[in-house]
């Protein structure tokens, strides 16, 4: 294993030893490459510098305390990142090719694997890129698909505690036809300027309202929101939400803790109703919420009144991040194990 100082790691960056690649070209994807550099060399006209033909996932690698390396749910990604393809005319990875990529870029960057019971896992990126050129607005003839990995520490420095969050009126993170529903890049660069503005005036993250009417919750960040109002778990059914694997799997589990789930339409008023609410994905699995502040009208909605997540957060949190680390049973088979 390397020697990073692996309780220290940021949610980052890491340049690891190898990342893999392959190319579709005339109509077929062609052999996996392995490749040790950080950089692609790409046409200048290739549409995804242009036209935004570009998409991406995020999943993360644990190592257990028993050794074992597990992957969560890597067939959702796979599937997403073939939707997200369609929806910018990109040729989709097929499911076995991202399967052997994934599997070979994590034995390749083992010893990146951070050891267990650090918050710690290595981060893998998948991406898609219209890499063939264009000039006219068109979709490109060749595409490049890529995973690179490295070492990440918790999203959080603070961990798994309670965030404040701002909503935004004046921007809209994608159209209501839009392409809020695929991970493709545009949706991150609108979301940008009001993420920095929130950072700045003291906020974790944005919650996003639906561009259409200004009334129901959307996005929380690069992240889903969910309620809990006494035994329910509320999520918006927005078509312009990212379908996250994390708020899917939470859902199962709310519903084995015997709570009901309602995935529908939030209008940001009930925000006033909820005992618990969060932000849920990937990344943090959840960001417990204790203040959401409506920067138009100045409205505060508050939670964790003695500072701490509530019981059904962080129920759902431990059964989560244990099931990722091979310390609670996977009873759903959500886990791949990499021999
Ligand atoms: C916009 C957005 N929503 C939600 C999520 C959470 O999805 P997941 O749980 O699959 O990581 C992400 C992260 O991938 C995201 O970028």
């Amino acid at each position: 294993m390397e020697n990073i100082n692996w309780g220290e790691l940021p949610f980052g960056y890491f340049k690891t030893d190898y990342n893999v690649r392959c190319y579709f070209r005339n109509g077929v994807w062609g052999e996996i490459e392995t490749s040790s550099s950080e950089y692609i060399n790409i046409h200048m006209a290739a549409t995804t510098l242009h036209y935004g033909q570009e998409c991406f996932e995020g999943m993360k690698v644990f190592r257990g305390k028993d050794g074992k390396i597990r992957v969560f749910r890597w067939e959702e990604n796979a599937k997403r990142m073939q939707r997200s393809c369609e929806g910018v005319m990109m040729a989709p990875p097929p499911v076995d090719l991202f399967k052997a990529m994934m599997i070979k870029v994590i034995k390749l960057n083992e010893k990146f694997i951070p050891p267990p019971g650090m918050g710690a896992s290595l981060y893998l990126r998948p991406l898609t890129i219209g890499s063939g050129p264009q000039v006219g607005v068109k979709p490109a003839s060749e595409y490049l698909f890529m995973i690179f990995a490295g070492p990440v520490g918790p999203y959080f420095k603070e961990g798994f505690s309670p965030v404040d969050v701002q909503i935004v009126r004046d921007y809209d993170r994608c159209a209501p036809q839009g392409t809020g529903h695929i991970k493709v890049g545009g949706n991150y660069a609108a979301s940008l300027k009001p993420a920095a503005r929130a950072k700045q005036e003291g906020f974790s993250t944005v919650l996003f309202v639906d561009s259409k009417e200004n009334k129901y919750i959307d996005e929380a960040g690069p992240a889903n929101f969910f309620g809990i109002k006494g035994k329910i778990y509320v999520t918006p059914n927005s078509k312009t939400v990212l379908p996250s694997i994390t708020n899917m799997s939470l859902r199962t589990l709310a519903e084995d803790m015997g709570l009901k789930i309602e995935l529908r339409a939030v209008l940001v008023e009930e925000l006033a109703d909820f005992d618990e609410v969060g932000a849920c994905g990937t990344a943090a699995v959840i960001s417990p919420i204790k203040k959401i502040v409506d920067r138009e009208s100045g409205k505060e909605y508050t939670y964790c009144c003695n500072g701490n997540a509530g019981p059904v957060s962080t129920k759902l949190y431990n059964t989560l991040k244990g099931i990722q680390e091979g310390e609670i049973e996977d009873k759903y088979g959500w886990n791949t194990i990499i021999d």
